[in-house]
């Protein structure tokens, strides 16, 4: 108990009747009795402005959570009394992870950031993904934030799921749910069979995904779809992930990953969530072409290629003319004539539906 409400308990004490507290023995008179009801109704109503504060403190909280996808984030305007131990991240610390309690094993990934690690957590298979210099400056820290913050507001079977996190530098983390492959590893780096029913049933997992984050007022925009982000589970669901770059706010700086770049992003110009639809379109196409996209150019060549010559790659003959059309309307150079998550959802049921009755 704080010295404030210590004191507060021993004024409270004071005006109380004796008897209140059922300890002198007495039978408590009519008027004494009113008395404490009297007491015992100011302080209900006491505990309910005090519930009413710290709901419109939570609630202010979750705006400022809000606009860290903006950019924005002040870790100021966050903090709360429990970050009064040091520098944390308290509004989410039913979040908080202990870093102690994770058992950290082999490196699975890693960015420009962070390095990713598969680990135990009290037993359970994770991943931990960790900023590797939590001293490298504001700009790095604010990184971690905002994926922190955008990942723990997400709820969806098709995004990879947040257990935690350790905000407390020097171990700066995300924990996640552990995911054994990723499509990227699936189509480049194993043998395993990919017929067009798997596809398209990989297409349809990632498309509720991403209606769910075009869902998000304002539309959350992911901006880094390519098979690296995707992970698969031993059901063949897909659960997105790395949410570095995601965003609602279109003018937040930082490429994505070039082959999967739209024209618009590539020319470092205005752009919308339909930037998520080109980058599925590449993402459809590698699963049928079971190609890298644009291998081996760099930055600028592909500049060249999708911004000035209006280049695609090559779309495989054995496409169906279907899939054919829904991989150009998806990657068509004008953002506005892309179809939207819900219009790729509709075509793609009604493939799946053909594939059924073939
Ligand atoms: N939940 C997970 N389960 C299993 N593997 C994961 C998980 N999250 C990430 N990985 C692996 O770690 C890699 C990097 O993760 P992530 O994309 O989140 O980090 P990053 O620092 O942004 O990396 P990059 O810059 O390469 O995109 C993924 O491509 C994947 O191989
Ligand atoms: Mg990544």
């Amino acid at each position: 108990m704080s010295a404030a409400s210590a004191e507060e308990g021993a004024d409270r004490g004071k005006d109380r009747p004796p008897g209140l507290h059922g300890s002198t023995g007495e039978q408590p008179s009519r008027r004494v009795l009113e008395e404490e009801i009297a007491i015992l109704r100011e302080e209900n109503s006491k505990l309910k402005e005090k519930l009413r504060t710290a709901e419109a403190r939570n609630l202010s909280v979750h705006a400022n959570a809000n606009s860290s996808r903006s950019g924005s984030f002040d870790a100021g305007v966050n903090r709360t009394s429990h970050d009064s131990e040091g520098p944390s991240f308290g509004i989410l610390s039913r979040l908080e992870i202990p870093y102690d309690s994770l058992d950290i094993r082999e490196q699975v990934g890693g960015g420009g950031f962070s390095v990713v690690y598969r680990a135990l957590w009290m037993g359970t298979p994770v991943v931990v993904k960790k900023w590797f210099d939590p001293s490298m400056g504001e700009e790095a820290m604010q990184d971690f934030r905002a994926e922190m913050m955008t990942l723990s507001e997400l709820r969806h079977p098709h995004i990879v799921l947040l257990l935690g996190a350790c905000t407390r530098p020097p171990d700066l983390c995300l924990v996640l749910e552990y995911v054994p492959h990723t499509l990227h590893y699936i189509l480049h780096k194993s043998n395993i069979v990919l017929d067009r029913k798997r596809i398209i049933s990989l297409a349809i997992d990632l498309t509720k995904a991403m209606l769910y984050l075009h869902a998000q007022r304002p539309p959350l925009i992911h901006r880094d779809l390519k098979p690296a982000n995707l992970l698969v589970d031993r059901q063949w669901r897909v659960k997105l992930c790395d949410f570095g770059l995601a965003s609602t706010h279109p003018i937040k700086k930082g490429a994505g990953t070039p082959a999967y770049m739209a024209r618009e992003l590539l020319a470092g110009k205005p752009y919308n969530e339909r930037v998520d639809v080109y980058s599925f379109g590449i993402v459809l196409w590698e699963m049928m072409a079971r190609e890298v996209p644009f291998d081996g150019l760099d930055y600028a060549d592909i500049c060249k290629k999708v911004v000035e010559e209006k280049k695609r790659p090559p779309i495989p003959l054995s496409c169906s003319r279907a899939i054919a059309n829904l991989i150009r309307d998806c990657w068509h150079d004008d953002p506005a004539e892309r179809p939207t998550f819900n219009q790729i959802a509709v075509r793609l049921r009604e493939l799946q539906y053909e594939g059924q009755s073939m």
